[in-house]
């Protein structure tokens, strides 16, 4: 990839019509910022990415992979001159270079390839992609000479009214050659708005007796442009849509696609069943033949093979095969359950291990814990594992039966094969292989809950 064309990522600007304390481009949109949505799509073209962004939207660095080049527009002059800003950052780059809006998450790889291929073909130094998006809608406006070629753009709150009527709009992808662009950059003046617009490199060109050339898409949804919350809304569908099919030409069942949510990065193998209303986030995965929802939502979470996850939420947690939770069970971050452990209703582990074939049915919480194998956690265990000052951990041995309603006042240690009495308070060690029982709270004095004055 020696010669990997650059692309532009305009990314700056003030998005006042989002409404909104956070820049446009750091919206999450399926579990990923905006923009990084068209930065994935560039990126599968081969271009090199350079973001323009503003001084609010630079946190956005953060999130963009190691080699993702920046330029920051301190000012937002317009899309001109934020692609100005761009070309001084690029000194060493030749050949044509794609201009892309952050905000145009849906665009498709092979329209850049596309578009690339026609400078040439069209001897054109730009070309732009255009749709049929009718003529209720904010894009500009192409207005077409009698050869084809484009001889303006004009935007829609600058328009004629005839001109609004134009059929064709400008989707806001371009490729250029860059020897050209240089030039023909520097050449743009801000017009009456005050802004600079990209979009006059038409006229520039065509002041050059240069043409340029328009790819005029055969899906125009992929040009939708997010300006408020309702477009955000309209891209996001569109993007969760393609996900899911995405999975279910992979093998997945969704068995109500449009009441599930998969973020971009989450991976399912195949025979995996989802059931309604599933919310899949992050860097969550599943693995085959397992089986999960209706309404289940994780997070972060690993699921093994053969698993039954119903009507739960899990986050940060781990699923070995063979797993089943459900329904109504909470699992937080650190909950790692080993090959076929079973967790009934109304359960919650958080940073604990569950070794294999465990079983917890019951209302029980399980935190800061390492449990063993085969053990039988009765309904209403509790692990007291806060002192109020800090978190303490609670060892339960292979093959011990905790009694229903056990409180385990942790740091505390249950032996292997041991058992605990139902309603047991368990404040001692319990050696391997004994029974304990009964309660060893007893009262001393009576409690004065008022507060007391220092003396
Ligand atoms: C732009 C096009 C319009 C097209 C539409 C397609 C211009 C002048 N108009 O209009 O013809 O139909 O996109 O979606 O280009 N930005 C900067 N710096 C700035 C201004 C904007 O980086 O100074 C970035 C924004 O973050 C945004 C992108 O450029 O991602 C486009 O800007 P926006 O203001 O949304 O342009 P539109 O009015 O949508
Ligand atoms: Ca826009």
């Amino acid at each position: 990839m020696g010669d990997a064309p650059l692309a532009i990522v305009l990314a700056a600007g003030l998005s006042t019509r989002m409404k909104s304390k956070t820049p446009k481009v750091l919206h999450p949109v399926a579990g990923r910022p905006l923009v990084a949505h068209i930065l994935q799509t560039v990126r599968a073209v081969g271009a090199r990415p350079l973001v323009v962004l503003s001084q609010e939207s630079a946190p956005a660095r953060e999130l963009f992979d190691e080699g993702t080049r920046v330029a920051i527009q301190d000012v937002a002059r317009g899309t001109g001159d934020a692609v100005r800003v761009a070309l001084a950052a690029a000194n060493g780059d030749r050949g044509v270079a794609f201009i892309v809006y952050g905000d145009t998450p849906l665009l498709r790889p092979e329209t850049l390839t596309r578009m690339r291929a026609l400078v040439r073909q069209r001897d054109a130094p730009l070309v732009l992609l255009a749709g049929e998006v009718g003529t209720d809608n904010a894009y500009g406006r192409v207005v077409r000479d009698e050869r084809g070629d484009v001889a303006r753009i004009v935007e829609t709150r600058l328009a004629t009214s005839e001109e609004k009527q134009l059929k064709e709009s400008n989707l806001g992808a371009y490729a250029a050659d860059l020897d050209w662009l240089r030039t023909a950059v520097d050449r743009l003046r801000p017009n009456d708005t005050g802004e600079i617009f990209l979009t006059d490199l038409v006229a520039e060109a065509r002041r050059e007796g240069k043409r340029v050339a328009v790819h005029l898409t055969d899906d125009p949804e992929e040009g939708i442009g997010v300006n408020n919350r309702a477009d955000l809304a309209t891209a996001e569908a569109v993007i969760r849509k393609r996900i899911r099919d995405q999975h279910m030409l992979a093998g997945v069942t969704f068995r109500d696609p449009d009441s599930c949510q998969v973020d971009s990065d989450v991976r399912i193998a195949a025979d995996v069943v989802i059931e309604r209303g599933t919310i899949l986030e992050g860097k969550t995965s599943i693995g085959a033949g397992s089986r999960v929802g209706p309404y289940a939502v994780l997070r972060d979470t690993t699921v093994g093979e053969r698993c039954r996850v119903e009507n739960s939420t899990l986050e940060g947690a781990t699923l070995e095969d063979e797993v089943s939770i459900g329904p109504y069970s909470h699992l937080r971050p650190g909950a790692y359950l080993e090959r076929g452990v079973q967790m009934g209703n109304f359960g919650e582990v958080k940073n604990a291990r569950l070794k294999a074939g465990t079983k917890m049915h019951h209302f029980s919480y399980v935190g800061d814990a390492e449990v063993g194998q085969r053990v039988n956690i009765g309904a209403g265990t509790i692990t007291l594992n806060y002192d109020g000052v800090k978190k303490n951990r609670t060892v339960i041995g292979d093959d011990a039966f905790i009694g229903s309603d056990t409180l385990l006042r942790a740091p505390v240690t249950v032996g292997a094969g041991a058992t605990t009495g139902a309603g047991a308070v368990v404040t001692k060690d319990v050696p391997e292989g004994m029974v304990a029982v009964g309660m060893p709270a007893r009262a001393i004095k009576k409690a004065d809950r008022r507060q007391k004055k220092a003396t």
